[in-house]
């Protein structure tokens, strides 16, 4: 409470976003028509309260203040309930530790993820990019979200283990990620942890698959374990790494943890950056024209090699641009441990805080003409129309996304392939929408591709 010897205004809540119903709060707008809801709520202040069902959580609205609570402020606020639910897949693995224990094995992983390793990932990359565009069907509508998801599963798989193993390894994990990433997002909305205790068809399936995926990393590691050769790939970066501090390596449990965490956070968020940057490009016939003279011109019809996409600057806008209209991790959380002061708004300890890239990105004070593909906006001579501290498809922070070169690397190899082998066309009366689910996905999106002639 303020007194006459404290001049600081006191902390004071922050204002509930209008149109909450008893018992059920906001939850329908936010199931129904979440997108929408959540760059409505922008206009209540910087930051808002919503109430999930009779719990509120603050949304935190400003880009300033979110730098913030994510980046100065982070100790106080940890990851939060979505976090905690990936641990029954992902174990204690990067995406779900936290404090120093996180620190410790973000130090660890990171070598994996540097310059020169994306480069010998990027091999992969084309290698099975080339396999599965080459032989695309012309002319008969195809569902591109599944394609780029089968297509960075085995990325990520075969970039994770070497040849030999990862042929077995790609149908396990085929298999087994869509179970998983769909257990945890459902759990996810249960805060009560019921759900998870039933017996369900859904839970047994979730409880097979992941002894079968435990299975077949474990005997992965111990064939490595026993042969102690270095194989050129991540597992490998992963074994050899040890802490700076207590020059230990990783144990076999904290490897499959990491394993899976890197599967879960890598496959599908690619694979959404593939078929937005898709879509757009079959909205948008001139982009796709200038992108196929860029390809043309640098790569004269060859699948890049890693070295050439530095030259591919209108690819990289492209991809750049797709990341603001669709983050795929569009949604995320943290919640306060301790009670705190934020803008000016009193947290109390135990708040859920939610952010939204996908309302941050559209902002029209930060991005003129948001809803607009405009690749060009990223020019160095139209710096007016983006807010560079604004725009955070790989988060910020301790937690800031390891894998943004590896993303980078895989998602113009691919869009640089297609755009040379391929013109993209939209399906004629289909209507293509964002839905925010855990990830930003493209409800109904199929396209027609017809081999191009040069
Ligand atoms: C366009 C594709 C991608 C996007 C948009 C993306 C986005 C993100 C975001 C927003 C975070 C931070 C989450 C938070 O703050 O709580 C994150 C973390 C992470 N990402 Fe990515 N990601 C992408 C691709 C990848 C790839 C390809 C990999 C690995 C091969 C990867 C591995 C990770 C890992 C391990 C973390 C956890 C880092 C930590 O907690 O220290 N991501 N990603």
């Amino acid at each position: 409470m303020s007194t006459i010897l404290d001049p600081r205004p006191a902390a004071q809540s922050p204002p509930l976003v209008p149109g909450a119903l008893p018992l059920l709060g906001h939850g329908v707008s936010l199931v129904r028509r979440r997108l929408e809801f959540l760059r409505q709520a922008r206009a209540y202040g910087p930051i808002v309260e919503l109430r999930i069902g009779p719990t509120a959580a603050y949304l935190v609205n400003e880009h300033t203040l979110l730098r913030q609570m994510l980046v100065q402020d982070a100790a106080r606020f940890p990851r939060g309930i979505h976090f905690q639910k990936a641990r029954a897949v992902a174990g204690n693995g990067i995406i779900t530790a936290s404090g120093p224990e996180h620190r410790r094995q973000r130090r660890l992983v990171l070598p994996a993820f540097n310059r020169k390793r994306v480069e010998v990932y990027a091999q992969v990359m084309r290698e099975i990019a080339v396999q599965r565009i080459e032989g695309w069907p012309q002319d008969r509508p195809m569902e591109l979200k599944p394609e780029f998801v089968g297509l960075a599963t085995r990325v990520g798989t075969k970039a994770l283990f070497s040849a030999e193993l990862a042929t077995p390894a790609v149908a396990t994990v085929e298999r087994a990620l869509p179970v998983l990433t769909r257990r945890v997002s459902l759990r996810a909305m249960d805060p009560t942890g019921l759900l998870e205790r039933l017996p369900t068809p859904g839970n047994r399936r979730f409880a097979t698959m992941m002894d079968e995926l435990h299975g077949m990393i474990d005997g992965i590691i111990g064939t490595y374990r026993a042969t102690e050769r270095d194989r050129d790939d991540l597992l490998s970066m992963l074994m050899a790494a040890r802490d700076d501090e207590t020059g230990r390596a990783m144990t076999d449990r904290q490897l499959r943890d990491e394993i899976i965490s890197i599967l879960l956070s890598s496959a599908e968020t690619t694979a959404l950056t593939l078929s937005w940057a898709c879509h757009e490009l079959g909205r948008h016939p001139s982009v796709q024209r200038r992108l196929q003279d860029e390809v043309d011109a640098v790569l004269g019809g060859r699948a890049p090699e890693h070295h050439e996409l530095g030259a591919l600057d209108l690819t990289r806008r492209i991809i750049k641009e797709t990341l603001r209209l669709y983050p795929p991790t569009y949604f995320l959380s943290r919640t306060a441990v301790e009670e705190a002061e934020l803008g000016g708004y009193r947290i109390p300890k135990g708040t859920t805080m939610l952010y939204s890239f996908f309302s941050q990105h559209r902002d029209p004070r930060l991005f003129p003409r948001p809803d607009h593909f405009d690749p060009d906006r990223w020019l160095p001579n139209r710096s007016a129309d983006v807010t560079p501290d604004a725009y955070l498809p790989f988060g910020e922070g301790a937690h800031r996304c390891v894998g943004e070169g590896f993303a980078y690397a895989e998602a113009m190899t691919v869009l640089a392939l297609i755009a040379g082998r391929w013109q993209l066309r939209p399906v004629p009366g289909e209507r293509v929408r964002p839905v925010g689910t855990v990830t930003l996905v493209p409800a109904d999106l199929r396209m027609t591709v017809r081999r191009r002639t040069r």
